[in-house]
């Protein structure tokens, strides 16, 4: 009976297992072969912009077994040399090196020479970007364990969480603007006026221009991807960029700027298109209100974008604002598959130790699915392994936070909440590596029973915590998920299509998946919140014409050209007026002509017009 039971549990398992690759697999490649070959999709084979091979040598401190000095106790701040930042993995205190901050002279330098080779880059052909971003492309793919353990050493995180939320994320952003890039940013027919007579005289049209120099700010949480992403979109729509980059990231982020000089000048192209700072606060200001930048694009902290935005206004410069949320996952009861449904969960709260924007911070469950996931939660949260994974040899499921700076302001969320009711099942405060006791660990957490009352509700946490919240019915779910002051992502998990589609109308939030976690993400959507999660788009094709002037072009229609005829002021209407009554007459009459839905109206009116326009 038992061997029958167990062979029957083989066959299922097996089956299963061909159904998902199928789906998974075997689907995708034929619909890639269909798409290629028998659409001929817009990806064909281009000799002049076949990608060109680049070698960089890998940092000695990325490499498998790298031994280096432990700080005690690691701190990116130099107490004897404030113009210095100490770069080390949050993993392990391991010393990665000492850079000095940029100066402002260094700024406005770095500012001039991106702005002049923008000149150039401006007019660049779309055949030339697509060579530089196929060259990073192949690059990045062919070094993709490398670049993960650059940002490993330098994040903390683990080998997986980079090759998912670093490399293949920005990968798909690199291939989806070679892919689309030209056509969204080639001049755009509109329709042009609503008045007939007036369409027929003229044609409107959009022209994408590059700004010139840009700027992306952003955050420390993925060093690889938040670093590429704003500058493969300025580089394809011609313009210059200078990155910011975090405090704690810098020795990773000159690595990757390196990166990139070098594939532009392989492709033999200027590598000052690209520019690097890096300061602390204190000098922070003089960048954003920087007369130089004519667009910032900001990824970042409420608190940090506020003085941004201030200071960005001196200059009058625009601003896209990406900022955190308290994003939720809504699961109803009728979910088929909890087995699938809790492991996506889990990646989405626990990955890079929950140092994601996009992360799930609360998880809002009907009542039958909440008692569901209590339990497995409870089983598999406390099993969690941590440490760093490009160091030792068995498996790790979580890596370090990138500073020790939170964990206290962690430990007062949990507490809060437990002395309001939440129940901690495990976790709760800082971990002591046994082999990193310098590594910035802190424990995965489980805390249930969280409702509205408690802080942890309402305020982002940016760590590995994950809180279930009990809703009685869709309406409650729906509520409680609007009702923090953020915006940015949410998820919406049940069987009937009707309803969750209902419910991801209802939600207050600048992105919605539905059945899924974050693939709004990687699909290259416009990506930005609402409420406090910001303003403004990035990613898709959003993200590549607001790094543009949209410029309105208006001209005469191409036959009024070719006959000779250009459109000029009506004589009734011109200086010095005639007539008064006949030039109102006139005016009054191109109304009607124009927008009375009423066929006679309109008739008559042309007449009337015909008569007092010559
Ligand atoms: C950092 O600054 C010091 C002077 O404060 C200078 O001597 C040194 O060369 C600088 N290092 C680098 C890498 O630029
Ligand atoms: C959010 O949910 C509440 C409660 O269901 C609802 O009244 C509100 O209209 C929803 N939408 C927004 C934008 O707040
Ligand atoms: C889904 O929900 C809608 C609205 O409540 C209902 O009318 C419909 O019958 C449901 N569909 C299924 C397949 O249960």
């Amino acid at each position: 009976m038992i061997a029958i039971d167990f062979e029957f549990q083989q066959w299922q398992w097996q089956y299963q297992i061909s159904t998902t690759f199928f789906i998974c697999v075997i689907l995708p490649t034929l619909y890639y072969l269909y798409s290629k070959y028998i659409t001929k999709s817009p990806n064909n084979y281009n000799k002049l912009e076949s990608p060109l091979k680049v070698t960089i040598p890998i940092p000695e401190e990325a490499r498998p077994h790298w031994k280096g000095k432990r700080l005690y106790p690691p701190s990116i701040k130099l107490d004897e040399e404030p113009d210095k930042i100490q770069s080390y993995c949050p993993a392990t205190g391991q010393y990665l090196g000492t850079s000095n901050v940029t100066t402002r002279e260094e700024m406005d330098e770095k500012i001039e020479l991106a702005k002049h080779a923008q000149i150039n880059w401006a007019s660049s052909d779309f055949s030339i970007r697509r060579k530089l971003l196929k060259t990073m492309s192949r690059y990045i793919l062919e070094n993709q364990e490398n670049l993960a353990r650059i940002a490993c050493r330098d994040s903390g995180k683990t080998k997986l969480d980079a090759s998912m939320g670093e490399i293949m994320v920005t990968l798909e952003k690199v291939n989806w603007i070679i892919n689309n890039g030209e056509r969204i940013l080639k001049p755009n027919q509109r329709v042009g006026p609503s008045n007939f007579l007036l369409k027929f005289l003229k044609s409107a049209e959009v022209r994408y221009e590059p700004l010139g120099v840009v700027s992306a700010i952003i955050s420390w949480n993925y060093p690889f991807h938040n670093l590429m992403g704003p500058i493969i979109a300025s580089l394809f729509t011609g313009n210059a960029i200078v990155v910011k980059c975090s405090e704690q990231v810098v020795w990773s982020s000159k690595w990757f700027i390196k990166m990139v000089k070098e594939c532009l000048k392989t492709c033999g192209l200027d590598e000052n298109l690209v520019q690097l700072v890096y300061c602390f606060p204190n000098d922070a200001d003089y960048f954003t209100s920087h007369c130089g930048l004519n667009h910032i694009t900001f990824i970042g902290s409420k608190p940090v974008a506020h003085a941004v935005v201030a200071s960005a206004s001196k200059q009058l410069t625009p601003c896209v604002v990406e900022l955190g949320g308290k994003d939720s996952v809504i699961v109803l009861d009728d979910v088929k598959d909890m087995n699938a449904l809790n492991s996506v969960i889990l990646r989405g709260t626990f990955q890079s130790a929950g140092q994601n924007c996009i992360g799930i911070e609360r998880v809002i469950c009907l009542p039958k699915s909440y008692e569901k996931l209590c339990d497995i939660f409870t089983k598999r949260i406390k099993d969690f392994r941590l440490g760093s994974d490009i160091d030792q040899l068995d498996e790790i499921d979580m890596g370090a936070m990138i500073s020790d700076n939170r964990f206290s302001q962690l430990e007062d969320l949990i507490n809060d909440a437990v002395s309001k009711g939440a129940n901690l099942v495990s976790g709760g405060k800082q971990f002591q590596h046994p082999n990193y006791p310098q590594g910035h660990y802190f424990e995965p957490t489980l805390l249930t029973d969280v409702d509205s009352s408690m802080r942890i509700f309402h305020e982002e946490v940016f760590g590995p915590i994950l809180t279930l919240i009990k809703a009685r019915d869709i309406d409650e779910a729906v509520s409680l998920s609007n009702s923090t002051e953020y915006g940015l992502g949410n998820s919406v998990f049940g069987s009937n299509f009707t309803i969750i589609n209902d419910i991801a109308n209802r939600l207050h939030s600048g992105n919605v998946a539905i059945n899924d976690f974050a693939t709004f993400y990687v699909a290259q959507l416009p990506f930005g919140g609402v409420k406090k999660s910001g303003y403004g788009k990035f990613g898709g094709e959003e993200g590549l014409t607001s790094l543009c002037n949209c410029k309105s072009i208006i001209m005469d229609k191409p036959y009024l050209r070719f006959f000779g005829v250009q459109t000029s002021i009506p004589p009734p209407i011109d200086y010095p007026i005639e007539d008064d009554k006949k030039a109102w007459n006139f005016v009054r009459c191109l109304n009607i002509a124009g927008y009375d839905p009423r066929i006679w109206a309109k008739i008559k009116a042309i007449k009337t017009l015909a008569k007092s326009g010559n």
